[in-house]
């Protein structure tokens, strides 16, 4: 009998690389390999990485570095790197000098190589394959899905926007949308499943899916419309939306369909018009406080969460005053919260003015600080009230109970089945946490 042959695989980054990774993961299942949760055992070691941050990217390199002892250990270990970070101008050589021992390094646009590559290797020393451009859409991927009750859907690939400070357009490629009817497959046959309550779809902007048919026609509610009439009992969310193309037909949209969940990631970035502007995101503060009154006023149990970043080139205390106002204003369920980093490449990288670090540090403690205020006294309004909910586990494992709007409320005990649905009625909050028992 041959061996048992283990894959490892570590993700970094955002929900397009999870995905990304369970295709990776349907990929080397096909070729026999099996999970391990032990690089020390594994005959393959996947990186899935990114580049967002510059924090990101030092923790992977230095990550890559200790693979070295477990390579000299076992010689037939099998080392990949793949994800937004091998896209970057000069990488693949640059892995190639710091880490020679890297087997393949394999960019996001041919990332289904990966197999092929697999299948044959005999041994071969440093590859990279990484195509500088996209091409197309990969359509049939196996993929081995992570997680027992959410499923992610790709929808859309690429940006075309363009932020100043975002390394993503150039890493991602340009903005294409999959076909309405492979999209709508993929959901039937999840739907058949019956075990998913929700489901993802994904896009770097998923406000601007289907433009570049340029038909007059496919769009994002267009898509929607077709995936609410769906048979099954799933919830559908996405990730992430632009303010500046999130329309009210949308909201009216998601208002009208209980298929729709109410959890919305709309990241702001700032609220200052001039940080605004000079990041490239084509819209005012005011316009996205306008957007939010709309959404809270027709979305019912809306819960809202954003992006921010802090100390962007040429922020003053002024102007970063003006996104803490807005926080206040817009009262975010939760905040991601971040300190600016230069990429390589991107126009805010060469601005004048940048923020030294420790002003960058000052703020972000403070936007937490302002963040946590606001959720407390949110969530205070919550206790001795009733929420339909669905039993789901949080990343330790642990079970919790997730309200219609996304909201986890912590539950007592360990009694509970993963997928009931429960009402649960919220006793207290602990720092930011709802706490609560099925009622
Ligand atoms: N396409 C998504 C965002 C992907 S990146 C969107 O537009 O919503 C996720 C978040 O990382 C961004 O919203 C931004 O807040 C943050 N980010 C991106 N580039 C950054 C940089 N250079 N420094 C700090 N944070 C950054
Ligand atoms: Fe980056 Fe902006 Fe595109 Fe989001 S919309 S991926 S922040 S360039
Ligand atoms: Fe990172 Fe790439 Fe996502 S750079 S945030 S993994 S699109």
């Amino acid at each position: 009998m041959e061996k048992q042959k283990f894959y490892f695989i570590e993700t970094f980054g955002c929900q397009m690389n999870v995905h990304d990774s369970e295709k990776i993961a349907g990929m080397l299942r096909d070729l026999g390999y099996t999970e391990t949760s032990e690089k020390e055992t594994s005959d393959i070691i996947v990186f899935n990485t990114c580049c967002i941050r510059e924090t990101a990217e030092l923790k992977i390199m230095a990550k890559i570095g200790d693979l070295k002892a477990l390579k000299r250990k076992n010689k037939d270990l099998i080392i990949v790197i793949c994800g937004c970070m091998t896209q970057q101008q000069g990488m693949p050589q640059l892995l190639k000098k710091r880490f020679p021992y890297i087997n393949l390094v394999i960019g996001t646009h041919n990332l289904d190589m990966l197999e092929d590559y697999i299948r044959n290797y005999n041994g071969s020393k440093f590859k990279s394959i990484v195509w500088e451009h996209e091409e197309g859409i990969t359509e049939n991927s196996k993929i081995y899905r992570s997680s027992e009750n959410h499923a992610f859907v790709n929808i859309m690939y690429g940006c075309n926007n363009f932020c100043t400070y975002c390394i993503v357009p150039y890493v991602r490629g340009r903005e294409r949308s999959r076909k309405v009817e492979d999209i709508v497959r993929e959901v039937e046959s999840l739907a058949k499943e019956n075990k998913y309550s929700l489901i993802t779809l994904l896009g770097q902007n998923v406000n601007s899916y289907g433009l570049d048919f340029k038909d007059n026609k496919t769009n994002f509610v267009y898509l929607l419309d077709k995936l609410c009439k769906i048979e099954g009992d799933f919830k559908i969310s996405f990730m992430s939306s632009h303010p500046k193309d999130f329309s009210s037909e949308l909201i009216d949209f998601i208002a009208r369909h209980e298929k729709m969940s109410r959890a919305i990631h709309l990241p702001v970035q700032s609220g200052s018009d001039e940080i605004l502007r000079k990041m490239n995101r084509r819209y005012t503060s005011g316009h996205y406080k306008k957007l939010v009154d709309e959404m809270y006023n027709k979305i019912e149990n809306l819960s809202l969460t954003t992006d921010i970043i802090v100390g962007f080139p040429g922020e003053t205390e002024e102007d970063f005053m003006e996104t803490c106002n807005l926080l206040k204003y817009c009262k975010f369920s939760s905040i991601f919260g971040f300190v600016y980093s230069k990429r390589n490449g991107t126009p805010a990288a060469s601005f004048d003015n940048q923020v030294p670090y420790k002003i960058k540090k000052d703020r972000i403690c403070r936007l937490f600080d302002l963040q946590h205020e606001i959720q407390r006294s949110e969530l205070a309004r919550y206790i001795g009230q009733k929420f339909d909910c669905i039993i789901e586990k949080d990343e330790k494992g642990r079970f919790v109970a997730k309200t219609f709007n996304n909201k986890t409320v912590k539950l007592k005990g360990k009694d509970y089945i993963l997928g009931d649905k429960r009402i649960v009625e919220v006793k207290e909050i602990n720092k930011n946490e709802l706490i609560g028992e099925i009622a």
